[in-house]
């Protein structure tokens, strides 16, 4: 039963994963975060942009760019669009379990997957927030820009200590 849940949840991520939603960088975001993973060397980045909604300030919209795993791609999907209408803080108050729960249960090494979604959410939302699970990277212009070509030739610069006299 465990494994078709399993199963069934490893599909739903390769099929979300395929078709992702708000895939990109947000022109005029009124927020971003990014966190990268030390242990699996993932990154995300989360762009949110609020809008005035009965007098509240709600999400209107939220995107995202990643150099991650499928998970981490469906989850970001599923949780840009889980978190329009919602306060800051109502969409801080979800967890990455929440934020994948309509993917199904992930598999337990897929975990930390929906955690990298959370945490770029706070990182975007709280950015005070302690991120202790999580390596934060500083903000730039793009997320592509901190990575090097995936493919083609890759010049190494061996960094010397230098002493001044
Ligand atoms: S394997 Fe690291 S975020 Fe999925």
């Amino acid at each position: 039963m465990e494994n078709d849940q399993i199963k069934a949840s490893t599909q739903s991520v390769e099929e979300a994963a395929k078709n992702p939603k708000n895939l990109g960088e947000m022109e005029g975001a009124d927020a971003v975060g990014t966190v990268g993973r030390s242990d699996c060397g993932d990154m995300l980045r989360m762009w949110v942009k609020f809008k005035e909604e009965d007098g509240r300030k709600v999400i209107d919209r939220a995107s995202f760019q990643t150099f991650g795993c499928q998970t981490a791609i469906a989850v970001a999907s599923i949780a840009t669009e889980m978190i329009r209408g919602k306060t800051a803080s109502e969409a801080l108050s979800m967890s990455g379990e929440e934020l994948s729960s309509p993917l199904g249960p992930l598999p337990p090494m897929k975990i930390h997957c929906a955690q990298l979604v959370e945490d770029a959410l706070r990182s975007a939302l709280d950015p005070s927030a302690e991120k202790p699970a999580t390596l934060t990277i500083p903000s730039g212009p793009s997320l592509a820009d901190q990575i090097p070509p995936p493919s083609g030739k890759v010049k190494i610069t061996l960094l010397t200590k230098t002493t001044t006299a």
